[in-house]
């Protein structure tokens, strides 16, 4: 998936090199690494508790079902090309349309695993962190921090879908709507991307990843609730 998307980028530019080709890959190279290293850091399903994977589902849910439109909608605010306003758009539009917090609901529903106090607390401060930093309104670092999160739930979807099941859920609208690896759809998020950084003063490298690493340590206390070790 990545690959391809490079080899389209550098098809569209006929052999002329972008100033910020280069850029967009090594952004592609860390978005996977990070991807990848929190894949890895999953525990077995079959491993865990009911408990434990009801836990997993809740602060998940605690987190997707009440934010994801609000990052989408800073995102939406902060850029300024037309290429990367008509993708968040579209985005939000199938977002509302089809009412995903709606879906995130009944799923959380259906494996018993309405988040609690507890599961919102477990997420508070890490959640709280990704907020303001959305808040900052900074085109770039919202882009690919939003890049992360794409790239992410693709690959978490079939995990999650596993846990639902193993809790006796078999509602899985959400995580089949989200499970798709949609190539195209991915291509599309990296040339907003670009077109948002041709209008941007290069960051450093602190300041472009600073929200992955935000939603990445939010994202570690979901699949572990590290507020209890
Ligand atoms: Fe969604």
């Amino acid at each position: 998936m990545t690959t391809e998307a490079v080899v389209v980028r550098s098809t569209d530019a006929v052999g002329v090199v972008r100033p910020n080709e280069s850029k967009i890959a090594s952004i592609q190279a860390y978005l996977d690494r990070a991807t990848g290293d929190l894949l890895a850091s999953l525990r077995n399903p079959a491993q865990l508790s009911a408990e434990e994977r009801r836990g997993i589902i809740a602060r998940y849910a605690a987190v997707l079902e009440g934010n994801f439109i609000y990052w989408m909608t800073g995102a939406y605010i902060s850029v300024g090309s037309d290429e990367a306003r008509a993708k968040i758009m579209d985005n939000l539009r199938e977002e509302i349309r089809d009412c995903h917090p709606g879906m995130m609901r009944r799923f959380a529903m259906a494996a018993h695993a309405i988040p609690t106090d507890a599961d919102g607390e477990a997420v508070h401060r890490n959640l709280m962190n990704v907020r303001l930093f959305i808040g900052r309104l900074s085109a770039v670092p919202i882009l690919v921090t939003m890049a992360f999160f794409e790239g992410f739930i693709q690959r978490f979807m079939s995990y999650l879908a596993e846990l639902a099941e193993r809790q006796g859920s078999a509602e899985m609208e959400y995580t089949d709507v989200h499970g798709v690896c949609d190539v195209t759809h991915t291509q599309e998020l990296f040339r907003a991307l670009e077109a948002e950084m041709e209008l941007a003063h290069p960051l450093p490298e602190k300041d472009l990843f600073e929200g992955v690493e935000l939603l990445r340590t939010l994202l570690q206390s979901i699949v572990v609730n590290t507020s209890v070790q």
